[in-house]
């Protein structure tokens, strides 16, 4: 597989973000993105298998029962793309339908190297396969995809896990829109969207009871201390799930149980925490069946199809670029 590697400032943009999100008035925020350094992503591929987290298990559910129907509704010749492949594991049902009717090309579109390559490592024994990598943010990794494809090759984009309900809803509405805009009618986008749930339910997904979640946001302030060179005392933050019932969504933050500052060299900050203040760290957006039906309609294509897992509210949906 070749990688289209860049390299960016990484460590520039993580300071410049963390200055901007801890230094600001009100609501401390830092980006959900930077939950994923190498722990965090090992921290999230341990959540995906707690018995109180069953999004992973049912989105692999659905991909496992409905990939050949998935695929005979695709026309013509397809190549695949992927926003966020992470290991890859969930695509193989996909890829290998598609695969025993023709050859595929398979493009992963990831911010991680090593994700990256470890997709490689999952989904090269597939017959009939060529995988090319970009490490790459989704969109430029998608503008350089379509740049790529063939005559009257059609693309069928994968964005599953509910990665989605990462963003706010005005945000998930305009990256829809963007990908719409890349995309060619008749083009295919498979997105997994987490539903509605009870509140029980999702407080125990995000707030799991060995901790692990825990961990994985903590990780955030480990991973500020180790790569900006900063003094976060850990056991003096604790995690938080909640519920924003207005937003559909379930909030993660990081309490500070007391108070303290943080001196973040890199950042050149030194940021002041009240006892119980917080820092928001991520939103995970939960959706009504038919709200993909409308999101679809507002940003340019037409949700043809949509299956829903029986253990897990969880849906998977065809949409085609019109
Ligand atoms: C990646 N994303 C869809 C996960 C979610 O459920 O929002 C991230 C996660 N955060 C805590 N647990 C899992």
């Amino acid at each position: 597989m070749l990688v289209h590697a860049i390299t960016p400032n990484t460590s520039y943009e993580f300071a410049t973000d963390v200055r901007a999100g801890l230094a600001r008035a009100g609501q401390k925020e830092l980006p959900s993105k930077y939950l994923y350094d190498d722990v965090g992503s090992a921290l999230f591929e341990v959540i995906s298998h707690l018995p109180e987290y069953g999004l992973t298990r049912a989105d692999e559910r659905l991909l496992q029962r409905h990939s050949r129907d998935i695929v005979d509704r695709l026309a013509g010749p397809v190549a695949v793309a992927e926003l966020g492949s992470g290991s890859g594991k969930k695509t193989r049902q996909i890829l290998e339908a598609l695969c025993s009717r023709q050859l595929t090309r398979y493009y992963p579109i990831e911010i991680s190297r090593a994700a990256l390559l470890m997709c490689e490592r999952e989904l090269s024994d597939i017959d009939c396969i060529s995988i090319l990598g970009f490490e790459r943010e989704y969109l430029d990794g998608l503008l350089e995809v379509a740049a790529h494809r063939s005559k009257g090759q059609h693309l069928l984009v994968l964005f599953l896990g509910s990665t989605i309900g990462n963003f706010d809803r005005p945000a998930g509405i305009q990256f829809l829109a963007e990908v719409r805009r890349i995309l060619q009618p008749g083009d295919s986008l498979l997105l997994g969207t987490d539903l509605m749930k009870s509140n029980s339910q999702l407080l125990a997904a995000y707030d799991d009871e060995l901790g692990v979640t825990a961990a994985f946001n903590l990780n955030l302030l480990a991973r500020i201390n180790r790569d900006l060179d900063a003094d976060f005392n850990i056991a003096e933050f604790e995690h938080v799930a909640k519920i924003n019932h207005q937003n559909r969504s379930v909030e993660m933050h990081l309490r500070s149980m007391c108070r303290q500052t943080a001196n973040i060299r890199a950042a050149e900050i030194s940021v002041e925490f009240l006892e119980g203040e917080t820092i928001w760290t991520e939103s995970s957006h939960k959706y009504s069946p038919e709200e993909v039906f409308d999101m679809a309609r507002a940003t340019g294509f037409r949700c043809v199809a949509q299956w829903v897992d029986e253990q897990w509210p969880f849906a998977e949906n065809l949409l085609v670029a019109e």
